[in-house]
C-alpha cells in the first residue's frame, strides 16, 4: 500500500508545525553556496503545503526565519529576505487556486519594509480562503512571543482592564501571536537536529515531536506522509494511563 493511503483520515492532525532546517548543509554537500539551498527549499515548501491541504490538514506552520537568524552573515540574511518577497509574490495565485489563507507570526514590523509590505499584501489577498491556513513564522521566536504576551497582559492589568487573578491558560494563549489557532499535534524538524530552537514553546507543550535526517530541500510529500503515519501510531496519553487513554 502506498504511504498516502496508509494515513487514517479520521486521525489527521489539525495543525502541523515544521522547523525547516538543513538548507545550508544540503547546498554544501554539493559544493554550492548556502543560498542555493534556500532557493531549493522553496520546492519543499510548495510540496508540503500542497500535501497538507490535499489531506485536509487545517493549519500548517512553517518556521522560516528566527529572531536569531539576523546574526547570520549579512549576505545570507539579505538573500533570505529577497527570496521571501519573491516567493510570496509568486505564490499568491497558487494559494488562491488551492483555497489557502496565508498568515504570519513573529515580530513582523521589524522585517525590511518591502518584505513586510509583500507579506501584508499576500495575507490580505488570501484572507477569504478557508481550506487551509498556512502560517509563516518570520522574525519569530517563542521567547519574544511569550515576553510580548506578558507585557501586553501586564499593561491591561495596569490599566485596570484585567485582574491578575483572571489570567488563566486561555487568557495567556489569546495573548500569543497564535491566538485562535489550535496547538500543533505534530511538530516536524528536518536535518537531523533534535532541538526546538526557540519555536512555539507554549504551543508544543503536548505536541508529538518527529525528527528526520532529511535536509529540507529534499523534503517531499512522501516525507510528510511518513511523519503523519508515525504520529498516528503513537499513543497520546496526556498524563493518563494507557487504559484510560484508549
Ligand atoms: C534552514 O536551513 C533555513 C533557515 C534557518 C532560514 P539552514 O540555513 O539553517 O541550514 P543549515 O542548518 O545551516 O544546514
Ligand atoms: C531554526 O533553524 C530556525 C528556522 C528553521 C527558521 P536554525 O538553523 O536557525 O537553528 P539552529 O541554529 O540549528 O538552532
Ligand atoms: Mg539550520
Amino acid at each position: 500500500m502506498d504511504l498516502k493511503s496508509r494515513i487514517n483520515r479520521e486521525k489527521l492532525p489539525h495543525h502541523i508545525a515544521v522547523i525547516m532546517d538543513g538548507n545550508g548543509r544540503w547546498a554544501k554537500q554539493q559544493g554550492k553556496p548556502r543560498v542555493f539551498g534556500h532557493r531549493n527549499g522553496v520546492k519543499a515548501v510548495r510540496e508540503t503545503t500542497e500535501a497538507a491541504a490535499e489531506l485536509g490538514v487545517k493549519y500548517l506552520t512553517l518556521y522560516a526565519f528566527s529572531t536569531e537568524n539576523w546574526n547570520r552573515p549579512k549576505l545570507e540574511v539579505n538573500a533570505l529576505m529577497a527570496l521571501l518577497v519573491e516567493t510570496i509574490r509568486s505564490e499568491i495565485k497558487t494559494l488562491n487556486e488551492n483555497g489557502i489563507r496565508l498568515q504570519a507570526i513573529g515580530d513582523l514590523e521589524k522585517l525590511p519594509a518591502r518584505s513586510f509590505k509583500e507579506l501584508m499584501n499576500a495575507i490580505e489577498n488570501t484572507r477569504h480562503n478557508t481550506r487551509m491556513t498556512l502560517i509563516l513564522a518570520l522574525n519569530y521566536s517563542a521567547k519574544w512571543e511569550i515576553m510580548k504576551a506578558v507585557k501586553d497582559l501586564a499593561g491591561l492589568v495596569e490599566q485596570g482592564k484585567l485582574t491578575a487573578d483572571a489570567i488563566d491558560e486561555d487568557t495567556f494563549a489569546d495573548a500569543l501571536s497564535t491566538r485562535g489557532i489550535p496547538d500543533p499535534e505534530l511538530l516536524i524538524r528536518t536535518s537531523g537536529e533534535t532541538r526546538i530552537s526557540n519555536f512555539l514553546l507554549w504551543q508544543i507543550a503536548y505536541s508529538e515531536l518527529y525528527f528526520t535526517p532529511t535536509f529540507w530541500p529534499d523534503f517531499r510529500k512522501e516525507d510528510l506522509y511518513k511523519a503523519i503515519i508515525d504520529y498516528q501510531d503513537r499513543e497520546r496519553r496526556f498524563g493518563k494511563i494507557s487504559e484510560q487513554a484508549n
